[in-house]
């Protein structure tokens, strides 16, 4: 776009007009003021002057032309920004492939889906008892309508005639996941009689949803969304685009572990909460928090499996180096529990009185439980606090040696930190070690969550055995345990995992315990869907197909079989070269 060409939209955007939907103004002078939108603040220091059309904040100094003031507040590029106004403003311009976002047509049948899934919670009967469900959880209409919750018919292929209709293509609502199709051929919604809450990227366009059942005996709690090209649970945080403004304005975000968390802490007047997705942090999320503040709160549920998420993800953002706090829920509870049973203003005292530093969290966690008197628990411990300080600035070291010296009656100058410094922040989209890591491991994580697939639903275990045989199973261990698995089904009809970890021998049982389940999807109980498991399998014949190759190329590279003409021609046309 030419200098020309922005300069007339900028003119052609009244600045009052355009801050006053976001900002309430009010006149001073030649000018008009309000209360910031970019930071906290309790007297108004943004000022917006109609003679020059800029507006700015002499507080924290952002603001400036239209098109700038929209970018930032909307979260949007200059590019989209200079569009979007001079669309309104009756700017022609011309739109270039290139400009133009490739997923545009996704977002907007995302965005159908989004409505009819809305109109069903408040037009239909079933829809009737998902919004009773969700009043009984004490959600308003306000909050239902801010989070755009909404209901997904049971049984049903409303949705999918809705979307032809509107004349979407088929291939489209198959690759995004909201429609699958029959054996038969006939398609239906992916989403039934469940409650959906639909997930936004950034931007603020709808990439995907997730769907909570009505029926507390479900044993899957949640359905999400397949990954598709534009919904990568890795990279997104639930809420963060409308938590945006006031992410900003706190300069800080809270970081929830589900939905229902982020949702109570709303109501509770703390609006800069996010969540991740039944998955543990990741880089990606933290890089993309890091874009807009240096603060973050981690305020995950209190219980065991919350406490160790919350130590792995104090890791990743030290690498990162974010300044962390720790938001300790008392009571094992998580934060929409504590805001239901002990109301809205608690909650923020807790804010207040129960966030903790990295180090006071983390010393906490590994004192808890140990007897200082037990020569083993005493190694434990000590180790552990040392490993945590030996990134930590001296007078952290010095804090901690002292209470370490304290806690087990010794003098301080018996320790010894290992000083480290951390690694500089990588840039590039991925940590290239863990990626590494995990590619090695991508056929045994295949085979591990197989194997999870297995233990979760009987149908998925016998789908499982009909497609692989059991020798398609690299890992001994694992493979052991699904012919295990495979046996205890011929007798029960769902596995119950304490009498199933009893019939293994201490070696099996040591590793399902140490390896097998510590992983987060198990610990989280979540599901893996029939996609998922299609993808493992799929995956786990390929490293088999890999082996065989290796194994072929290397019988036929023998000595005894160099001059068999036949042989050798079979290698080539094999391309076992
Ligand atoms: P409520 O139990 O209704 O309060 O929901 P919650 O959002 O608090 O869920 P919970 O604390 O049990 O789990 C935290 C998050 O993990 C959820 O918000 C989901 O994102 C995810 N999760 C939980 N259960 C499942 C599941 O069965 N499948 C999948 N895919 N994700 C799940
Ligand atoms: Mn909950």
């Amino acid at each position: 776009m030419d200098n020309k060409l922005i300069e007339l939209i900028n003119e052609k955007t009244p600045i009052v007009e355009l801050v006053s939907e976001f900002v309430s103004l009010q006149k001073a002078g030649k000018n008009y003021r309000g209360l910031c939108p970019f930071h906290q603040e309790k007297t108004p220091s943004f000022f917006v002057s109609p003679e020059k059309n800029i507006c700015k904040c002499y507080g924290c100094g952002e603001g400036g032309s239209p098109i700038n003031f929209y970018r930032k507040i909307k979260n949007i590029s200059f590019q989209e920004a200079a569009e979007e106004l001079a669309e309104k403003a009756g700017v022609k311009i011309e739109k270039t492939e290139r400009q133009k976002d490739p997923y545009e047509s996704f977002y907007q049948l995302m965005q159908e889906v989004k409505e009819f899934y809305k109109f069903n919670l408040k037009n239909s009967e079933n829809g009737q008892k998902a919004l009773d469900y969700l009043y009984k959880r004490e959600l308003s209409d306000e909050i239902i309508n801010h989070f755009d919750i909404g209901y997904a018919p049971e049984h049903s292929d409303a949705l999918y005639k809705l979307l032809n209709d509107k004349g979407y293509q088929v291939s489209d609502m198959i690759k995004l996941g909201v429609v699958k199709q029959k054996d038969d051929g006939s398609y239906y919604d992916l989403f039934s009689n469940r409650i959906i809450f639909p997930i936004t990227n950034a931007k603020g366009s709808v990439v995907g949803f997730s769907g909570r059942t009505l029926n507390p005996k479900d044993t899957i709690k949640y359905v999400n969304s397949p990954e598709t090209v534009i919904f990568k649970k890795g990279q997104l945080l639930y809420h963060f685009n409308e938590a945006l403004s006031e992410i900003r304005k706190n300069k800080q975000v809270v970081l929830y572990e589900g939905f229902f968390d982020v949702i109570s802490s709303y109501k509770a007047g703390i609006k800069h909460g996010v969540a991740t997705m039944g998955t543990a942090l990741t880089f990606d999320q933290v890089k993309l928090i890091k874009q807009f503040t240096d603060s973050i709160i981690i305020a995950y549920d209190g219980d065991d499996a919350g406490v160790k998420a919350t130590l792995q993800a104090i890791h990743l953002l030290e690498k990162v180096r974010l300044k962390t706090e720790i938001l300790t829920i008392p009571e094992k509870m998580d934060p929409d529990e504590f805001i239901k049973a002990y109301g809205d203003e608690k909650f923020e005292i807790l804010f207040g009185e129960y966030v903790k530093d990295p180090y006071q969290f983390r010393y906490g966690v590994y004192k808890k439980g140990k007897d200082l008197s037990n020569a083993n628990d005493i190694t434990t411990f000590k180790n552990q606090v040392l490993e945590m300080l030996s990134y930590a600035d001296p007078a952290i070291q010095n804090l901690y040696k002292s209470r370490l010296a304290k806690d087990l009656n010794v003098t301080a100058d018996a320790f010894e930190i290992k000083t480290k410094k951390q690694p500089p922040i990588p840039q590039n989209e991925v940590i290239p070690k863990k990626e590494v890591h995990k590619i090695s491991n991508k056929f045994e994580k295949a085979e591990r969550y197989l194997i999870y697939a297995m233990l979760r639903s009987k149908q998925d275990a016998s789908h499982i055995q009909a497609r692989l045989k059991t020798s398609d199973f690299v890992d001994h261990i694992q493979s052991t345990i699904r012919i295990l698995i495979d046996s205890y089904y011929k007798e029960h009809d769902q596995l119950n995992l304490e009498e199933f970890l009893d019939s293994l021998t201490s070696e099996q049982r040591a590793f399902a315990q140490s390896e097998l389940f510590k992983d987060i999807m198990w610990e989280k109980q979540l599901d893996i869907d029939i996609t998922e498991v299609e993808h493992y399998i799929s995956l786990v014949k390929t490293a088999n197909l890999m082996r065989r190759k290796t194994y072929v190329k290397a019988t036929l590279e023998k000595e005894e079989y160099k001059n068999n003409i036949l042989l050798q021609e079979f290698k080539m046309l094999a391309n076992l070269k």
